[in-house]
């Protein structure tokens, strides 16, 4: 083990705790030889019997009597030289680390397939929710086009808080904070970075290409208004964070922005914390995994089928399908992916306006699914739905809106998925 805090101490207690009904699934029982933590003295609820427990992970991970190396530390290094170390080693590695899979996938990939070992990482999506072996594995004779998923539990729960008491960004933030619910610095989650991490491997996997992280588009919640929700919610849709990769013409488009979805949308009834993926494939039609995305017992339940699954490869021989990015498909620019908007205008309440303001759609060939004018005289207001349309063409459309002199401003900008093929 590298790491024992949230996921690691919970898996250490998962693997003592049923390691019976365990055993008998793997085919052998599972023991923790070796444990690597940053500070040995630390007080952490269980106990480490001395023999085991280091402060030198090169230690763990070059000891013969480790079979599989599990890494729960977590960001960049030492975890990233630990596992490559591992794998040199030809030891398998479980881990749930995102942000180095989603920065350097392929390199930890091809150290996996250079030593012809398993490299697992289920817990790294979506915590306890089983996904990445259901798309690699079960799916595999499928032709997935679209993942789109509500990944960030921080960012749910302070759009459902948002949504539900009518509060500001700043005070769900707040609420969250208290509750443990997001971190002090709520920067990773707030501004989509975790999500992006998270997406860039969904869809690595669904489309048998590379993605990185930087490549990920990505908007955060931080500038949703509770008028945003509060417009979506009277039109019946709700706010959320999502995570998109889809598969448009061969291309890959990979996102994450915050996104009205019809009620009826199966997303829309995910609240708090909890996370859920919709997976869209030509003969299975649609999926949709939901559950705990975080946590130290959810997690640990997905690092501990991994290991099971490692533990079984080990002793009757094989290996499980590795990252798999054979494919090299072009990435989808945000200015080319298509999508559906929703917009807001304060608008001068006179002849003529609605045709200015029709004119620019048109011009730019966003086509316009619906229209009305809400209130009237100062507070005119006009709300515009589009049909699906290009990104970039929709944002010059606006981008011109605001210029025309019937137009006072943009009150509220949102994309709209889930509603359209
Ligand atoms: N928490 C979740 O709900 C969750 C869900 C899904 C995935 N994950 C992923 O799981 C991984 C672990 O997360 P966590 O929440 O368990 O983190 P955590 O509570 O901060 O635990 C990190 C562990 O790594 C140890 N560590 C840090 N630096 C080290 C070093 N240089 N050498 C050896 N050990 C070192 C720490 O030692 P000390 O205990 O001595 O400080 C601690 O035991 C991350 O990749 C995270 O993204 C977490």
């Amino acid at each position: 083990m590298l790491g024992a805090g949230t996921v690691g101490a919970a898996v250490m207690r998962l693997l003592h705790e049923r390691a019976d009904a365990i055993a008998a699934r793997a085919g052998c029982r599972i023991d923790v030889v070796r444990v690597a933590v940053r500070d040995i003295g630390r007080e952490r609820g269980m106990s480490l019997d001395p023999g085991v427990v280091t402060d030198d992970g090169e230690s763990v991970v070059s000891d013969p009597d480790v079979d599989v190396v599990c890494e729960l530390v977590g960001g960049m290094e030492p975890a990233r030289s630990l596992i490559l170390r591992a794998l040199a080693n030809g030891k398998p590695v479980v881990t749930a680390n995102k942000e180095l899979l989603a920065n350097a996938g392929r390199e930890i990939a091809a150290a996996a397939d250079g030593a012809g070992v398993d490299l697992m990482f289920e817990a790294a999506v979506a915590g306890g929710i089983p996904l990445i072996r259901p798309l690699k594995e079960s799916l595999a004779g499928e032709q997935i086009h679209r993942v789109l998923g509500i990944v960030n539990g921080t960012t749910n729960y302070i759009l459902t808080q948002m949504s539900e008491h009518g509060w500001s960004f700043h005070e769900a933030l707040a609420q969250a904070q208290r509750l443990g619910y997001a971190e002090a610095d709520p920067t990773a989650d707030v501004e989509g970075f975790d999500a992006a991490a998270k997406v860039a491997i969904l869809a690595s996997i669904a489309f048998d290409t590379e993605v990185a992280v930087g490549e990920v588009y990505r908007e955060g919640i931080a500038g949703v208004t509770a008028q945003d929700i509060a417009d979506a919610a009277r039109l019946g849709y709700v706010v959320k964070l999502l995570a998109i990769a889809e598969l448009e013409d061969g291309d890959v488009s990979v996102r994450v922005h915050p996104a009205m979805i019809p009620s009826a949308h199966p997303l829309a009834s995910v609240r708090d914390a909890y996370n859920a993926v919709f997976v869209e494939g030509a003969r299975i039609g649609q999926l949709m995994f939901y559950g705990q995305g975080a946590g130290g017992q959810p997690t640990a339940t997905a690092v501990v089928g991994d290991l099971v699954y490692v533990a079984r490869h080990l002793l009757h021989g094989g290996r499980g399908i590795g990252y798999a990015a054979t494919l090299a498909r072009r990435l989808r620019p945000m200015g080319d992916s298509r999508g559906q908007y929703y917009l807001n205008l304060h608008v001068e309440d006179r002849p003529g306006v609605l045709a200015e303001i029709a004119e620019r759609f048109g011009h730019n060939a966003v086509s316009i699914e619906r229209v009305w004018q809400e209130g009237s005289g100062d507070e005119a207001t006009l709300v515009l739905i589009t049909h699906r349309a290009q990104e970039g063409a929709f944002q010059k459309t606006v981008a011109e809106l605001r210029e025309l002199d019937g137009v006072r401003s943009v009150a509220s900008l949102l994309r709209v998925e889930g509603e359209e093929g």
